[in-house]
């Protein structure tokens, strides 16, 4: 995991190297700098020879600059080396997560991977600064600070040890008890993150729904459970200062209760002991810098994990090598079955979503797929583009299973609107040209003609360069539906799938889109759902489906004599709007 993480620095990588080479030259000098404020005081003070005070303090000063300037060319490395290796690290995401495929996606939730690219990537970005600035800082200050107190003088440093030794004790049993803490803060984020994006996501629906209060209420409960934890970790770290003052002031005691003795009887100088304070407090700030450290890596190591999780993840869905050109849009189902998520346990029976389908379409011809909602309708077109993988039986675009061939050249040629579709942010023919770049004008201009969009883009004041919100929030439902069809349109697919995409349409216009389907694309494959009969009237053949099945498979005529349960629906839909669901209301 570690590896594949690191393997992010990338081009940083000298800058990664430089950082802890001029922090180390910055914390040598730092280190050196009491010492010279000893010879200040004895051989400057003491010895009342001025010069000297002058010529210490200017070798102090130039000390202190040169440390400085390490300092600041660590601070900036440091900051290159771990933006760079964020940057790095979401653009690898990002454009892993773009070859999953959606039962990838299924697994980990859209709001899980959003967190994952933001939050848990700026958690190791610190993290991935602190490591190269404060963990080599903090152990090398305080080796050699110590180094430093043992050639003063070594029986003093037995101070420092005990020091250490205690201090090293408080800050365990502090750090410990909050790192159990800090994991539960971090999954209280998860709570509380899913939480405000489902809100945000569906405000409007909140609204309809006059549930704000009770989405408050919900935000309200996961914001004061991750306040009540971060008033105890805080609590808990809040002690680590006065552990650590005491433990400083035990010491500065200490140092000058021995040390004075050690004046008096001319083993040890003014100067010396004066530095010997500077040392204590850089030995224990440094100690407590490390235990910083270590707070810091068990927080972003579950956000290491959860990134690892996602880089590791293979998509489930890899194309074949067959990229020529489909032979035609016919499509073959021989005996195939689906169940969402195959990774559980063994399924019964029952947790096909889809079973035993056999249905072969000709190039060209119209099919409707009519049935009650959720008896599979969806789930039998994704497989027709590979948007999921059949668990049984095969599925064949122009002759050829659809796992031989490259996704790209597959999903050119299977082009589907989905039941949840969306548009982007920006202007229409932006949208409409973000299937197809090199669509011209006139082709968008024909493809929304017989999606019937062009009667209402015309009626806006910047026609083509007027702008959608994003996920067209500024458009009715149903002209977001029939710009959904003429983006579809001007990728020129074989076998075009309309799920459902024109249930926000009245009835004359669904009418005049299938009239206009039928007219401008006479080779292409069209597979339609939809609920109502009337909308797939019209078709060649119409496959009925019910509980993951189809039961009749037909042209509308026929499928009226033959099938109770068409008949049934088509009587109740033309009387009295009858719903498929409810043919006995
Ligand atoms: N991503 C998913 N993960 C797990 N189960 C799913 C998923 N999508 C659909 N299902 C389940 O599969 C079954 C078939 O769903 P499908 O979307 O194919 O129905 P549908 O016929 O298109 O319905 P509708 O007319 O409402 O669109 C349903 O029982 C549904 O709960
Ligand atoms: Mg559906």
């Amino acid at each position: 995991m570690l590896k594949r993480l690191l393997s992010q620095v990338g081009q940083w990588k000298w800058a990664t190297v430089a950082t802890p080479v001029f922090t180390a030259l910055e914390v040598m000098m730092g280190v050196l700098i009491p010492y010279v404020t000893s010879w200040i005081i004895d051989r400057g003070i003491m010895a009342h020879d001025l010069a000297a005070v002058w010529r210490y303090g200017a070798l102090m000063l130039a000390m202190a600059l040169v440390s400085l300037t390490f300092g600041v060319l660590a601070g900036r490395f440091s900051a290159l080396a771990s933006t760079g290796f964020a940057a790095n690290l979401r653009k690898t995401l990002f454009r892993h997560i773009q070859r999953f495929s959606f039962a990838n996606i299924d697994k980990f939730s859209t709001a899980g991977l959003v967190t994952r690219l933001t939050t848990d990537v700026s958690n190791l970005q610190n993290a991935f600064q602190m490591l190269l600035r404060v963990s080599v800082r903090a152990p090398l200050n305080l080796i050699f600070s110590m180094l430093m107190c043992l050639f003063i003088s070594g029986r003093l440093s037995i101070i420092f040890v005990v020091a250490l030794i205690v201090l090293g004790f408080a800050l365990y049993a502090i750090i410990s008890r909050s790192v159990k803490l800090f994991n539960k803060v971090f999954e209280q984020y998860d709570e509380l993150n899913t939480v405000v994006r489902e809100n945000v996501a569906a405000i409007r629906v909140v609204k309809a729904f006059v549930r704000e209060d009770f989405e408050s209420g919900k935000f309200a409960r996961a914001a004061g459970k991750l306040y009540n934890l971060f008033v105890k970790t805080e609590s808990l770290q809040a002690l680590n200062h006065p552990v650590m003052m005491i433990v400083v002031y035990s010491c500065i005691i200490a140092l000058s209760w021995f040390g004075a003795r050690l004046v008096v009887a001319g083993d040890l100088t003014t100067g010396q002991l004066t530095s010997l304070f500077a040392y204590v407090m850089t030995i224990l700030s440094a100690l407590m810098m490390l235990s910083m450290i270590f707070v810091m890596l068990t927080m972003s190591a579950a956000s290491a994990r959860r990134i690892a999780q996602v880089l590791d993840e293979q998509p489930s869905i890899v194309g074949g090598d067959d990229s020529s050109d489909a032979r035609d849009g016919s499509v073959d189902f021989d005996n195939v079955s689906f169940r969402y998520s195959t990774d559980g346990a063994e399924g019964s029976e029952g947790d096909y979503a889809i079973s035993n389908i056999n249905l072969h379409i000709a190039a060209g011809e119209t099919i409707g797929i009519i049935g009650g909602t959720g008896c599979g309708k969806s789930t039998l077109a994704a497989l027709i583009s590979r948007l999921y993988d059949a668990t049984e039986g095969t599925v064949k675009v122009g002759g050829v299973d659809v796992r031989q061939r490259d996704l790209t050249a597959l999903r050119n040629h299977v082009v589907t609107v989905l039941q949840k579709n969306v548009l982007f942010s920006g202007s229409i023919i932006d949208n409409l040209r973000w299937g197809n770049p090199d669509a011209t004008l006139d082709q968008c201009r024909q493809a929304c003609e017989t999606a019937q969009a062009m009667e209402f883009i015309a009626t806006m004041p910047d026609g083509f360069d007027t702008h959608i919100e994003q996920g067209g929030a500024n458009l009715s439902g149903g002209q977001r539906q029939r710009l959904c069809i003429a983006r579809a349109l001007l990728k020129r697919p074989k076998v075009l799938i309309l799920d459902d995409a024109t249930s926000a349409c009245d009835t004359a216009t669904d009418a005049a889109i299938g009239r206009g389907l039928a007219t401008t694309l006479p080779g292409t494959t069209k597979i339609i759902i939809a609920p109502r009969i009337h909308s797939v009237a019209a078709a060649n053949r119409i496959a009925v489906m019910k509980s993951g099945k189809i039961i009749a498979f037909d042209t509308h005529e026929r499928l009226l004599q033959s099938c109770d349960l068409y008949r049934e629906i088509y009587t109740l839909q033309t009387q009295d709007n009858g719903d498929f669901d409810q043919p006995n209301k």
